[in-house]
């Protein structure tokens, strides 16, 4: 139980904020704007995490030479990365990170990919999980 003089101010206050409201009734709206306003706050917030983290991946891809061969949504000497993404499902990752590292060839042409040496298996595999995100 909240003791009774305790309870008799928070009575008061909301009295208080009633009346305020009652008189200014922008101020109940101003509220409510706030929080719209920090759910979009919040919410742009999650999605640029989300650009960030693929804006990495697209570093990490020209960093490695990656984007000199392929482009996300056109052939350029390998197949696009959009095109690989459809041919293809989660359970392909770890061939296709070893090919990533390794080479490959006989697939999309008669061109094949020579290896990529300085590529270490866990940037491989996010790598392939950044192409085949895109869908
Ligand atoms: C010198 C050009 C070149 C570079 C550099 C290159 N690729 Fe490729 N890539 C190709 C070619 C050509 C193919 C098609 C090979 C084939 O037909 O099997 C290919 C195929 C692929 C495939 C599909 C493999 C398959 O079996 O379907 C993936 C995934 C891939 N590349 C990712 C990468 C990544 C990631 C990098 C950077 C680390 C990279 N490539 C760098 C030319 C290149």
């Amino acid at each position: 139980m909240v003791p009774a003089g305790q309870g008799k101010k928070l009575f008061k206050r909301a009295k208080e904020e009633y009346h305020r409201n009652v008189a200014n009734p922008s101020s109940e709206r101003s509220k409510s704007m706030k929080s719209i306003y920090l759910c979009l706050l919040a919410a742009a917030g999650v999605m640029s995490a989300g650009v960030a983290q693929a804006a990495d991946e697209e570093a990490l891809a020209k960093s490695k030479n990656c984007l000199s061969c392929h482009a996300v949504d056109k052939k350029v000497v390998g197949p696009s990365y959009k095109d690989v993404a459809k041919k293809y499902t989660a359970k392909d990752e770890a061939m296709l990170a070893e090919k990533v590292i390794k080479g490959g060839k006989g697939v999309w042409g008669p061109v094949p990919m020579p290896p990529n040496a300085t590529v270490k298996p866990d940037e491989a595999t996010r790598l392939v999980k950044w192409i085949l995100s895109m869908k």
